[in-house]
């Protein structure tokens, strides 16, 4: 990490109201690729080279004909935490990778805060394509691409998968709630660990809920070690 990227973590650190750092030994256990000792969990028939096989120049929905690339997901395929968003946005769409714009850069910082690194973790949405102007996803590309967020699961097997927003908590945890009572708490679904938190573009707009999301990576991190011990 540079003095600029060090400035500006510490600049983030100081907006969620972090008063003092751990730099236990055991804090910096966490650091360790996560996946070091993991012991194996039900074998996954498939890997994620071909579920992105599969996925091909999809054309199951609408989205394929405003999209410029598809946003498969990217990070450590035996990640024992996912984070799963909405959908790209313009920079993802154009780069063909996820949370690469404004919002991604909070959520490297996110990670970062419990010692992790981005390439610890993996990184997805619930759509694999743009909707345009950014609109909200409707029901049938739900439908349409869900099911490859299922394999994607499937397939790493992570301990926890943390759902970013409204859209993608609800979709995951397949309920209607309201993030309000979503977020911050553990589900278990498929034997992951499912939590929900704010989605980095709102705290864009509402840094005020910033703090929220750090009780939520606090727990995370907590789960993450009490699930290895
Ligand atoms: N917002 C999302 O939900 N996903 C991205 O990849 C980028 C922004």
């Amino acid at each position: 990490m540079n003095s600029d990227e060090l400035t500006s973590q510490l600049e983030f650190f100081r907006d969620i109201g972090v008063e003092s750092l751990d730099v236990s030994p055991a804090a910096e256990a966490v650091c360790d690729r996560l996946d070091a000792d993991r012991a194996p969990l039900q074998e996954s028939l498939e890997d994620l080279d071909s579920i992105r096989a599969d996925i091909g120049d999809c054309q199951r929905c609408k989205l394929a004909r405003t999209r410029t690339n598809i946003v498969f997901g990217s990070g450590n395929p035996n990640a024992e935490l996912v984070f799963v968003g909405e959908a790209p946005g313009y920079d993802e769409d154009q780069q063909g990778l996820p949370f690469v714009g404004r919002a991604g850069q909070l959520l490297t910082k996110i990670i970062e805060s419990i010692s992790l690194k981005r390439e610890d973790v993996y990184i997805c949405n619930v759509l694999k394509c743009r909707p345009p102007d950014n609109r909200n996803p409707e029901p049938d590309e739900v439908a349409s691409c869900n099911p490859f967020l299922k394999r994607q699961l499937a397939t790493i097997r992570p301990k926890i998968v943390c759902c970013l927003g409204t859209f993608a908590a609800q979709t995951v945890l397949q309920t209607a709630a309201p993030i309000s009572r979503l977020r911050g708490k553990f589900f278990d679904m498929d034997g992951m660990r499912v939590i929900a938190t704010f989605h980095p573009a709102y705290l864009l707009r509402s840094p005020d809920k910033k703090r929220e999301v750090w009780e939520d990576m606090k727990q995370i991190r907590a789960e993450l070690f009490r699930l290895r011990s």
